[in-house]
This record gives C-alpha cells, sequence and structure tokens, in this order.
C-alpha cells in the first residue's frame, strides 16, 4: 500500500460514534470499521442492523442503547467502552434531533430538547473522552456532526441554527484546547442529505425543488458521501488538521 494511504488506515483503533441506528451515523460507523476500526455504537433505537454491518467486515462492534440527553449518558458510555472495547481513541458526536416550526410559534421546550441532544451532550461526552484521553496521554480524534446551519440561519430551525452553530465554536474552542495534548477536534458540516432528518423538506415539493436548484452538484447527497471525510478526520492523515467545520455539501455554500 503507498505510504500516504497508510496514514489513512484505523486499524487497533476504537470508535465511538453516537447516532448510529440509521441516517449518516450507521454510514459513519461502517466507514471507519472498513478503516480497520472496531466500533461502539450509541443510540435509543435498533442497532442490529449496523452492528451486523460492522461485524461482517471482521470487526467488533459494540451497541450501546443510551439515550444522550440523559445526564448521565457520557459516563455510562465511555465506561461500558472502556471495559468491553478498551480504551477509545476516537469519538465521532453524530447524534442530532431537529425541530421544525416557525420562529413566533417555537416552543421553548423544543429549544431545550435540541440545544440538549445537539450541544449539551457533546459538551458531555466530549469533556469525559478528552479526559481519559489525557490522563492516559494518549492522541485521539474528536468530529462533530455539524450542520450548513452552522453557517447560515436557515427557515423555521431556529433551535437547530441555534445548536449547530454553537457546535461549530465548540469545535474550535475544544481544539485550541485540546490540540497541546494531541487530540484533533473537527467537524463536518453535511450539505442536504436524503435521511429522516430532512424527510419532511423532501415530501414538500416546493422546498425540494428550491433547495435541489442551488446545489451545484445537482442532486441531494447520501450518507456514503461523507464516509470519505470521517475516515479522513479520524486518522493520521488529518494530524495537522484543527478546529475545522469541513462542509460536505454538494456545492451549497459556494453559491
Ligand atoms: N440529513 C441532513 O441533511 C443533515 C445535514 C446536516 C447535518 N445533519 C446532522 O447529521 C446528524 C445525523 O443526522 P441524520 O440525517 O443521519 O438523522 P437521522 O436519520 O434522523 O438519525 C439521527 C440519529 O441520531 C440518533 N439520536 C437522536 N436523538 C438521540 C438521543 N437522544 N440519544 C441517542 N441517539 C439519538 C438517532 O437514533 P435513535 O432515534 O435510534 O436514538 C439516529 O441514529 C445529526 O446531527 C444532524 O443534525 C444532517
Amino acid at each position: 500500500m503507498a505510504a500516504v494511504l497508510a496514514t489513512f488506515r484505523l486499524n487497533g483503533r476504537v470508535a465511538i460514534v453516537t447516532g448510529a441506528s440509521r441516517g449518516l451515523g450507521a454510514d459513519f460507523a461502517v466507514a471507519l470499521a472498513e478503516a480497520g476500526a472496531d466500533v461502539a455504537l450509541v443510540a435509543r433505537g435498533d442497532l442490529a442492523p449496523t452492528a451486523a454491518a460492522i461485524t461482517a467486515l471482521g470487526r467488533r462492534a459494540l451497541p450501546v442503547a443510551v439515550d444522550i440527553g440523559a445526564p448521565d449518558a457520557a459516563g455510562r458510555i465511555l465506561a461500558t467502552v472502556s471495559a468491553q472495547l478498551g480504551p477509545p481513541d476516537i469519538l465521532v458526536n453524530n447524534a442530532g434531533i431537529i425541530r421544525r416550526a416557525a420562529f413566533l410559534e417555537a416552543s421553548e421546550a423544543d429549544w431545550d430538547e435540541v440545544l440538549n441532544v445537539n450541544l449539551r451532550a457533546v459538551f458531555r461526552l466530549s469533556q469525559g473522552f478528552a479526559a481519559a484521553l489525557a490522563a492516559r496521554r494518549a492522541p485521539g480524534k474528536i468530529i462533530n456532526t455539524a450542520s450548513l446551519l452552522s453557517f447560515q440561519g436557515g427557515l423555521r430551525v431556529a433551535s437547530y441554527a441555534a445548536a449547530k452553530s454553537g457546535l461549530a465554536g465548540l469545535t474550535r474552542a475544544m481544539a485550541n484546547e485540546l490540540a497541546p495534548l494531541g487530540i484533533n477536534v473537527n467537524a463536518i458540516a453535511p450539505g442536504y442529505m436524503a435521511t429522516d432528518n430532512t424527510a419532511a423538506l423532501r415530501a414538500d415539493p416546493v422546498r425540494q425543488r428550491a433547495i435541489l436548484e442551488r446545489i451545484p452538484a445537482g442532486r441531494w447527497g447520501a450518507p456514503a458521501d461523507v464516509k470519505g471525510a470521517v475516515v479522513f478526520l479520524a486518522s493520521a492523515a488529518s494530524d495537522y488538521v484543527h478546529g475545522i467545520t469541513l462542509p460536505v455539501d454538494g456545492g451549497w455554500l459556494a453559491r
């Protein structure tokens, strides 16, 4: 194998992927396993299909059924993974929710739920993960799933835009303090991807057409479109990359 390709290999690494039951997280988890990692899969729903795809690759998969919004979630996830797969080296904070409503009608309950899952849970899990790495003086990688709404305001998604813009800031803040410890913190900003998260947009013919017309690549993204980016940011190939939010958006932000 060419030397540069070897820097993308993840053999012997242990990764945690939140939101791995479906959508982007399932493909992130499989991508990391294809590159050689063992993967802990976190979600509330059925993790068996993702786990089966990983074991079929000859890697270990550990389903961890946890609601990441719970206050004790981070501690439970990190303890379970360390005990059953070994100390984790890679954390992909991908689980996320969206609540759509006009700003004038948006509820505080939705605000709290979105900020709790999309931002506070990332803070908690990243802090626990980085503290464990620091305690054993090990390097590591944190990859957050940001959004185009880390750069833009969007429509009818104020809580989501606030959380994802906050996530880009948290990515930079963590990168500044964790880079000296050998921990890379970066984010991926997927464009408009055909998953459950965007089902409401794709079901609305007017919004669906308006979005599609603005994407230079001429199509909605698929989870497979972000697999290369997560392997890059999880691997030694990105050791000098800190604090970025990398758009994988078919050119949307270039318009
Ligand atoms: N689709 C897009 O166009 C797009 C664009 C930009 C960014 N994103 C971001 O990409 C990430 C993945 O989105 P997706 O499109 O793949 O969404 P999705 O298909 O709705 O999947 C969301 C995942 O997050 C998990 N999850 C949600 N709340 C959770 C909780 N409280 N505890 C544990 N797991 C939880 C879900 O698992 P369970 O329901 O089984 O718990 C599921 O695995 C999100 O952060 C999203 O904001 C998506």
